[in-house]
C-alpha cells in the first residue's frame, strides 16, 4: 500500500502549523536569544523596541505566571532566561507584533546588560570541574579487573564524536490561541504533544485540561521535537494567555539552528582485552556526554549508551560507565539512535585500533564476537531470536564480500593516489523505550454510521509512514477497504498522555492499542450479525472483505448494512484501547532487567574510495541486510532504511559541528554546515529484507525500523579509515568523528615521510 501522505505532499496540501490559516488579530513572535554563552543577566532594556508601530508586547520571565519551568526528567530548564543565560540563543525574550518582520526589527532594538563568565564547552571539561547532570552510571557483566591479565593483547585509547544537527524540513513552530473559559488550543510541530500541555500548564499555572494541544503531523522530527517543541509551543501560549490574541511563533532556520538543542557530542576513554585467538575477553569504557546546559532528556540517552555499550558482541566481562557532563552549549537532545550510535563507534574505534595493532582484519574481530543465541547483555536480558550472525553471514554471502576484498585489493595495487576501503558493520538496537512506563500506546476509533471510519492514536507523523501501517492494521482487523479510514490529527483532549512518538515505537505501540480498538468493535458487530442472520454462536461469523460469512458461508449482509443494524441496537460504535508493552522491566537499583521487546539486527558492507591527494572521498556503495521482521510495508520500510543511512553517514563524515571558544556555532546555517546531498550519497544502497521471523511484540511481525538503520552510517568511517591505511599504514588511526575532508586529508600525511622510508 501507498504512504496514505504522498499525493497531499506531492501537491503540497499537505497541513503543517505554518499553513493553518491565521485568524483574526493574530500575532506573530521572535525570539530574542542569548548572545552569551555563560553570563549574569542584570538587566533587559525594551523601552526602543515598545515605541515601534505594530510592536503589542515583548515578554520575558517576569510575564510568566505559573512556573519559569519545563525540564522534563529534571525540573532545571528555565524557559526564559532570567538571572542567567547559560548557552548562545536561550530565550531571553519573546517580541509580539502585527508582522513577523516588525518583531524582527524591534527585536534588534532590544538591550541586554549581561556580565560574560567563562563557559565550558567539553564534557572534558566538565567532568574535570565535576559538573554534572545526574549521577554517573555503570553497568558490568563478568569482572573486568581479573580478567586483564588472562588477555592476551590488551588496547587502549581515545575517542571523540560529534553532535549532529536534525535539519528537520519544517522549522520548529507553534501556533495559539483562546478558546472560551480560559481554555488555550495549541497547534504545535511536535512529537509530544503531552510534553507541550504540560510545559505550558506549569508554565501558565493553569490545569492540563484547559490546554489543548494538537499536531497534524510535523515536517520532519528525528528526535529533535520529542522535548524541544515543549518550548516554542509554550512560549506561543504565554503570549496568547498574556495579550488575549492568537499567536504564531515560527522559528527560522538561522533561529531553530542556534536555539535548539543537537544530537549529544560524547568523548570516550577504552580498553580492550583480546585473547590470542582474537576473542573479546574484556571492555571496560568511560563514556563522557556533553549534555549541554540542562537536563532535557539526557538520563535517557546516557541509559541508551550504557544498553548499547556492547553493540552486537557478546563481551563477557564489561564494564561501560557514563557521566553526564553539564555544559554551556543548548541542552543536546533525543536524535535518531539517541545515545546509541555513540557507544557503538567507542567500540568499532577499539576494535578498530585492536585490528591495526595487531595487524588483522577488524572483518575477524568482529566476526568471531558476533552475539549469539542466550547471550546475556551486560544489563541482564538475555538474545533471543538472535540474528547477528545470520545477517553477518547472508550479507557476506549476498554482496559477494570476498570478491570485492580481491576487487579493492586489484584497486590498490594500481593506483598510487586513490584508494579503496571496506568495511562491515554489524548492528543490534534495542525496541522499546527505556524507561519502562512510556511503553503506552493509545487509539481511539469510531465508525460512523455511513460505515466509514476515524481513528486517532497518540502517535505522530512526521514522515516516517507510521499512518499507513496504522490504517493498513485498522483495514486488516476489520477487513474492510483502506479507502473507509481518516487518520486525524494527534491531540490531546482525544488522546490523553501520550508518550512522545520516539524510541522507533510509534508504530508497535498505537498499531498495536488500533489492533485492539478494531476488534473490540468487530466482537460487536459480530454479535450483531449473528442475531441478525438468527445464529447461535459469534464465533461463528467473520467479515471478510466486507461481506459478513456465517460457519464458513458467505450471506448477503454486508459491511454498511451492519454497522446501521449496530447502531439500530444501540451497540456502541467507539472504542479506545490502551496497549502496554508486556515482559519489559528495568530495575535501576541492580541496573538488571528485561527493557526491550526485542532486538534489531542487520549488517552493513560499505565501500568507500579516498582520493589521497585531495583528502575527499565518495562512497561506492552501502548494502545491508536488514532484519525488518516480517514487513507490512516494505516501500516505507526501506524508505526509513534508506535515509536512515544517509543520515548516518552525514553523522559520520560531513556533519561538523564546531564551537568557538566563546561557545557561538562556527557553522551555523546550511551554507556551512553540510548535510550529504544526493551526489554524497552512496552511488548504489541495497537494503535486502533478512529471512526473518516476526515478533509478536511487533505490529503484526513487522519490526520498528524508525532508528537503528542509522546506525549503518558508522560502517562508512570505518570503510574511509581502510582506505587511508592503504595509502598510509603509519597512519595515527584518527578515532575523531565526523572525519570531514579536511580532518582526513590532515590525519593521511601525518607520518607519512616515515611511512615512505
Ligand atoms: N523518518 C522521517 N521521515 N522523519 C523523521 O523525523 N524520525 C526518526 C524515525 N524516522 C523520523 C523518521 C526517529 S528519531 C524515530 S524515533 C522514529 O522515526 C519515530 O517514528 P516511529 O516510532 O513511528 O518509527
Ligand atoms: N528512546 C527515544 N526517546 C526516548 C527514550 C528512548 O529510549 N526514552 C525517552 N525518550
Ligand atoms: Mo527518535 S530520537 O526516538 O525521536
Amino acid at each position: 500500500m501507498k504512504n496514505i501522505d504522498s499525493r497531499s505532499h506531492v501537491r503540497g496540501e499537505s497541513i503543517y502549523v505554518n499553513d493553518i490559516p491565521v485568524r483574526q488579530d493574530t500575532l506573530f513572535g521572535v525570539v530574542l536569544g542569548s548572545p552569551v554563552a555563560h553570563g549574569k543577566l542584570h538587566d533587559i532594556d525594551f523601552s526602543e523596541a515598545l515605541k515601534m508601530d505594530g510592536v503589542e508586547a515583548v515578554i520575558s520571565a517576569k510575564d510568566i505566571t505559573g512556573e519559569n519551568q519545563i525540564g522534563s526528567i529534571i525540573q532545571d530548564e528555565e524557559l526564559f532566561a532570567d538571572k542567567e543565560v547559560h548557552f548562545v540563543g536561550m530565550p531571553v525574550a519573546l517580541v509580539c507584533a502585527k508582522t513577523d518582520a516588525i518583531a524582527r526589527k524591534a527585536l534588534a532594538k532590544i538591550k541586554l546588560d549581561i556580565e560574560e563568565l567563562r563557559p565550558i564547552l567539553t564534557a572534558r571539561e566538565a567532568y574535570a570541574e565535576k559538573k554534572f547532570i545526574s549521577p554517573s552510571r555503570t553497568f558490568k557483566i563478568g569482572s573486568t579487573d581479573a580478567m586483564w591479565e588472562k588477555c592476551e593483547h590488551i588496547i587502549e585509547g581515545q575517542a571523540e564524536m560529534g553532535g549532529q544537527e536534525h535539519v528537520y524540513l519544517e522549522t520548529q513552530g507553534a501556533y495559539a490561541y483562546m478558546l472560551e473559559n480560559g481554555s488555550i488550543k495549541i497547534h504545535s510541530a511536535t512529537q509530544a504533544t503531552k510534553h507541550v500541555q504540560v510545559g505550558a500548564s506549569v508554565v501558565l499555572g493553569i490545569p492540563m485540561h484547559k490546554i489543548e494541544v494538537d499536531t497534524n503531523r510535523i515536517g520532519g522530527g528525528f528526535g529533535g521535537k520529542e522535548d524541544q517543541a515543549t518550548h516554542w509551543g509554550t512560549l506561543a501560549a504565554l503570549a496568547t494567555n498574556t495579550l488575549k490574541k492568537p499567536l504564531k511563533l515560527i522559528l527560522s532556520r538561522a533561529d531553530d539552528f542556534v536555539m535548539t538543542g543537537k544530537r549529544h557530542p560524547y568523548s570516550f576513554d577504552f580498553k580492550l582485552g583480546l585473547d590470542k585467538n582474537l576473542k573479546i575477553l574484556c571492555y571496560q569504557v568511560e563514556a563522557f556526554q556533553n549534555a549541554g546546559a540542562a537536563a532535557d532528556l539526557s538520563p535517557a540517552i546516557m541509559e541508551r549508551t550504557l544498553f548499547h555499550g556492547t553493540g552486537s558482541y557478546h563481551i563477557p566481562n564489561a564494564k561501560i560507565t557514563c557521566h553526564s557532563c553539564r555544559t554551556n552549549l543548548a541542552p543536546s537532545t533525543a536524535m535518531r539512535g539517541f545515545g546509541a550510535p555513540q557507544a557503538m563507534f567507542a567500540l568499532e574505534a577499539a576494535i578498530m585500533k585492536a585490528a591495526a595493532t595487531l595487524n588483522v582484519s577488524p572483518l575477524e574481530i568482529q566476526k568471531r564476537n558476533l552475539l549469539q543465541e542466550s547471550d546475556r547483555f551486560p544489563y541482564g536480558q538475555v538474545a533471543e531470536n538472535c540474528n547477528a550472525g545470520k545477517c553477518w553471514d547472508t550479507a557476506y554471502k549476498k554482496f559477494a564480500v570476498e570478491k570485492l576484498k580481491k576487487e579493492i585489493a586489484a584497486f590498490n595495487k594500481n593506483n598510487d593516489h586513490s584508494k579503496k576501503g571496506l568495511s562491515l558493520f554489524p548492528l543490534c538496537f534495542g525496541i522499546s523505550f527505556t524507561k519502562t512506563k512510556l511503553n503506552q500506546g493509545r487509539s481511539l476509533v469510531h465508525i460512523y454510521t455511513d460505515g466509514s471510519v476515524s481513528i486517532t492514536t497518540g502517535v505522530v507523523e512526521m514522515g516516517q509512514g507510521v499512518n499507513t501501517k496504522i490504517l493498513q492494521a485498522a483495514a486488516k482487523t476489520l477487513s474492510i477497504s483502506p479507502r473507509r479510514f481518516t487518520i486525524h490529527s494527534t491531540n490531546t483532549t482525544r488522546i490523553a498522555n501520550a508518550s512522545p512518538t520516539a524510541a522507533s515505537t510509534g508504530a508497535d505501540l498505537n498499531g498495536k492499542a488500533t489492533i485492539m480498538a478494531c476488534a473490540a468493535l468487530l466482537a460487536r458487530l459480530k454479535d450483531v450479525a449473528c442475531r441478525e442472520l438468527k445464529g447461535r454462536d459469534p464465533d461463528k461469523i467473520e467479515i471478510k472483505d466486507e461481506i459478513v460469512f456465517h460457519r464458513g458461508k458467505k450471506t448477503s449482509l454486508k459491511w454498511e448494512k451492519l454497522i446501521l443494524l449496530a447502531d439500530e441496537a444501540r451497540v456502541s460504535l467507539s472504542e479506545h484501547a490502551h496497549y502496554a508493552t508486556p515482559e519489559v522491566h528495568f530495575n535501576k537499583a541492580t541496573e538488571k532487567g528485561h527493557p526491550f521487546a526485542y532486538h534489531v539486527y542487520g549488517t552493513a558492507v560499505t565501500v568507500v574510495t579516498v582520493d589521497c591527494l585531495r583528502g575527499t572521498y565518495e562512497i561506492d556503495l552501502v548494502k545491508c541486510v536488514h532484519d525488518f521482521g516480517t514487513s507490512i510495508n516494505l516501500d516505507i520500510d526501506i524508505g526509513q532504511a534508506e535515509g536512515a543511512i544517509v543520515q548516518g553517514i552525514g553523522l559520520m563524515t560531513i556533519e561538523e559541528l564546531l564551537v568557538d571558544p566563546k561557545g557561538k556555532h562556527v557553522y551555523d546555517s546550511l551554507s556551512s554546515y553540510k548535510v550529504p546531498d544526493i551526489y554524497f550519497a552512496p552511488k548504489t544502497i541495497e537494503v535486502v529484507p533478512l529471512d526473518s521471523k516476526p515478533d509478536k511484540l511487533a505490529l503484526l511481525g513487522s519490526k520498528a525500523v524508525g532508528e537503528p538503520p542509522l546506525m549503518y552510517g558508522i560502517g562508512t568511517y570505518f570503510a574511509i579509515l581502510m582506505a587511508m591505511r592503504e595509502f598510509n599504514p603509519k597512519m595515527k588511526l584518527p578515532l575523531w568523528a565526523p572525519l570531514t575532508h579536511q580532518k582526513c586529508l590532515l590525519s593521511l600525511y601525518e607520518g607519512y615521510g616515515e611511512a615512505l622510508k
